[in-house]
């Protein structure tokens, strides 16, 4: 992926926080032009040693109100991009394209009653963004954010999805949220166990979320791992629910990750 010079910005990093060996946040300042919807991605650029740039998109965690820019991300072993962006540090620099791009956002749905968010991995991060708006808290009954890591240690940000609905512009729409966590590779407490297609298929998200899926009433986002996107889509289709277009209103949206 290539940029001129005139279509990103040069943003500043302000913080960065690892997670575990291969996962962490960044903050970054953000171009007073630089304008989102929640759940879009941006185009971050990282400067190599040979002077070329490498592009991948990144789904912004910050909310399209605040002044900064959240990103998180994980450390692929050799990977082009990451191996770049996890030796950056406070004071480094991260080009970002100027246009937010993507389509994993709540004008895909014309209707519905009950958000179901359901990510894998680093996938979680449009939620987070989407949470930190207030559209999805007006426009729903409830919200369900499920999200699915290997273990534990990798399940991020629970202090900012604990402290969601005590925000002064959320409070209002306090109790709409269930944050449902799954952990697939140890048991955890209070964290369902087994992957999201099986625990759609058994019922066993339904019952922790004391919802049913239907076509009538959910709309569902489904972020991270592509072959949990193609199950989960599988999964949804065999219940009638399908991908929600433009000329065809539906029931599901999807951003997949690689
Ligand atoms: C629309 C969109 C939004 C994205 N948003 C994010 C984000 O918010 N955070 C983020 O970390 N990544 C995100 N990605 C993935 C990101 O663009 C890069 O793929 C990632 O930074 C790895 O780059 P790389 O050059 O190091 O490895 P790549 O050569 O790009 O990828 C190598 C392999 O690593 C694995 N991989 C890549 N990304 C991930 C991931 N996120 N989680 C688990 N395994 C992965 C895959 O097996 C992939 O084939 C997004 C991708 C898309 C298309
Ligand atoms: N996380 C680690 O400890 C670790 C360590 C070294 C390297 N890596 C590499 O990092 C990459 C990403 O790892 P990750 O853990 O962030 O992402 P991941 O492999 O996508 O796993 C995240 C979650 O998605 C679930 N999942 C995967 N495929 C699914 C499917 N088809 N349907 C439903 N759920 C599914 C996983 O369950 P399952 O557990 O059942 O797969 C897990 O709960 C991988 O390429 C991996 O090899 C990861």
């Amino acid at each position: 992926m290539t940029a001129s010079a005139e279509k990103y910005t040069r943003q500043t990093l302000l913080d960065v926080q690892p997670l575990t060996p291969s996962l962490f946040s960044l903050r970054t300042t953000r171009d007073s032009g630089f304008r989102f919807r929640a759940g879009q991605f941006a185009r971050l650029g990282v400067t190599k040693a040979d002077g070329s740039v490498v592009w991948r998109a990144y789904s912004m965690v910050s909310s399209p109100f605040d002044e900064h820019l959240d990103f998180y991300s994980i450390v692929v072993p050799g990977g082009e991009f990451t191996s770049e962006l996890s030796r950056l540090r406070e004071g480094d620099e991260l080009l970002i394209d100027r246009q937010a791009f993507g389509y994993l956002t709540l004008d895909r749905f014309v209707d519905g009653r009950d958000l179901w968010l359901l990510a894998t991995g680093t996938g979680v991060a449009p939620f987070l963004s989407i949470l930190q708006d207030f559209e999805a808290w007006e426009r729903f009954d409830s919200i369900k954010l499920v999200y699915s890591v290997r273990e534990s240690c990798e399940l991020a940000y629970q202090s900012l999805i604990a402290g969601l609905e005590q925000r002064d512009y959320l409070a209002e729409y306090a109790g709409k949220l269930q944050f449902i966590p799954v952990v697939t590779r140890e048991q955890h407490p209070g964290a369902l166990n087994g992957r999201i297609t099986t625990l759609i298929e058994n019922g066993e998200l339904e019952r922790a979320a004391g919802l049913e899926l239907t076509p009538e009433h959910s709309r569902v986002m489904l972020c991270g791992n592509p072959q949990m996107i193609d199950d989960t889509r599988q999964v949804l289709k065999a219940r009638d629910m399908n991908l929600s277009l433009s000329r065809r209103p539906g029931q599901v949206a999807v951003e997949t990750y690689w």
